[in-house]
């Protein structure tokens, strides 16, 4: 088992570059299931999630070869109907993108549910289902089996789709069902994150025709048939964020290269707000933290909000900050397994239902740790880093899901981070 070992007390300076966004990425490739033909997909983040997926692909037939660092041709003409491996499968939520993708192509689908990271809550896909059934889906869940088979016995039929709940792979997947429909589709109540936005930019490459992506009205003319294409995901906006706060947290000062300044507003904002400053350039923003940060309150919510997949980074530094800070979980229903990890390291903090109160510490000290989860490890990073001493952090895995080479981007802002086997 790999583990991250972290000796705290660095001040991070210098530049780190972004990778390809993986929850856009993951979305793309499934969506070539889609594609009788050719894509190559650029800026593809090399994160464990998107290997898996890829695996998942080839299992069920499709050629993909990677032709560059971070580019792969992908093509999914002899992809086979239902054959994904339910073993591949459960290791990850972003499969369930294929219940949409065989929807759209084959008229039926035949998935295991997903698996991915547990935050204490549940994580329904009951949206998914309900737009499915409104384009003429008949979908059966089986608990038991642990499947979901689709089959639409008159072929997808375009309508309209109203989400109970924003929802991010509900979105995603009724798109994704929805692009090859006969007659035209529209959601309402859609997810806006810039993810959406790049799946609707890839589609419509291939020909599909969607507007309205990045509002929360969708609109989706159904075309026959797709055709492959060349595209490049944008950058991510969380590896992005992430990056920032460990900036922040340690008081450095570095520059965040390629990244869309316009989707870290909500994170720039927060950060500003605690004391940090944050100068925008065209592709790049300079993070510069002035010692202890300033306590906030903070509320996670969809796309333009703060994203729910920040805020364990940013309770990790508030651990450290001036006075007492709120944060409240906007989109699941519980996110605080974290809490009690930086605990261990020191940290006042008291989670009630959706709330963590956290009230500053002289400081945190090294301890050993697990990832609970993706960004809750990423914090225990972070923490890590602002520690005095020595921190170990076990279940790493969760980590390198979602963050490429994060060992040797730290290291190169002078932290003291290796990664140790045992
Ligand atoms: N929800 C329902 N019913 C549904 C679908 C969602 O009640 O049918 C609820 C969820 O339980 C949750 C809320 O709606 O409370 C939002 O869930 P959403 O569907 O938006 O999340 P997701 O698509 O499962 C994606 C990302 C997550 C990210 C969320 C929110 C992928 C593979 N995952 O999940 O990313 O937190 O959107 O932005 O894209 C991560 O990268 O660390 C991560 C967890």
């Amino acid at each position: 088992m790999d583990k991250l070992v972290i000796r705290g007390g660095a001040v991070l300076s210098g530049s780190v570059r972004i990778g390809g966004m993986k929850n856009a990425a993951l979305p793309i490739l499934y969506a070539c299931v889609l594609v009788k033909g050719k894509c190559v997909i650029e800026n593809v983040p090399d994160v464990r999630d998107v290997t898996m997926s890829i695996d998942i692909l080839k299992d069920m037939g499709a050629k993909i070869e990677k032709i560059a660092p971070t580019t792969y041709e992908i093509d999914c003409t002899d992809v086979r109907q239902g054959t994904s491996r339910p073993e591949l499968v459960q290791r990850l939520r972003a499969s369930y993108y294929l219940l949409g993708a065989e929807l759209g192509r084959f008229g039926r689908a035949h998935v295991s549910l997903p698996g991915g990271c547990n935050f204490g809550g549940s994580r329904p896909i009951d949206q998914h289902i309900k737009g499915f059934e409104a384009l003429g889906a008949r979908v059966v869940m089986d608990e038991d089996l642990g499947t979901v088979d689709c089959e639409a016995p008159n072929g997808v039929i375009g309508d309209d789709v109203f989400f109970d709940t924003v929802t991010v792979g509900g979105t995603m997947n009724i798109m994704l069902a929805a692009v090859t429909a006969k007659g035209n589709t529209m959601i309402e109540n859609a997810a806006r994150e810039p993810h959406i936005v790049d799946l609707a930019n890839f589609l419509n490459t291939c020909g599909a025709r969607i507007s309205g992506a990045g509002t929360d009205v969708i609109k989706i003319r159904g075309v026959r048939e797709l055709h492959g294409s060349t595209y490049a995901i944008i950058p991510d906006m969380i590896e992005a964020g992430t990056y920032m706060i460990a900036a922040a947290a340690t008081g450095g000062c570095v520059k965040i290269e390629n990244v869309i300044p316009k989707h870290l507003e909500a994170i720039s904002a927060k950060l500003e707000d605690v004391g940090v400053i944050v100068e925008e350039l065209d592709d790049a923003v300079i993070v510069t933290g002035r010692g202890q940060v300033n306590a906030t309150r903070l509320k996670t919510r969809p796309y333009p909000g703060f994203p729910t997949d920040m805020h364990p980074q940013m309770s990790a530094m508030l651990t450290r900050a001036h006075g007492t800070s709120i944060v409240i979980e906007g989109v699941y229903e519980n996110r605080f397994k974290y809490a009690e990890e930086l605990k261990k390291m020191g940290a006042d903090i008291t989670v009630n239902g959706h709330t963590a109160v956290i009230s500053e510490v002289d400081a945190l000290h090294g301890a050993e740790v697990k990832a609970v989860d993706l960004r809750a490890g990423v914090a225990m990073v972070i923490a890590g880093l602002i520690a005095e001493g020595e921190t170990t952090i076990t279940n790493i895995v969760y980590i390198e899901r979602g963050y490429d080479d994060i060992v040797g981007k730290l290291t190169a802002l002078g932290a003291d981070i290796k990664k140790v086997s045992e």
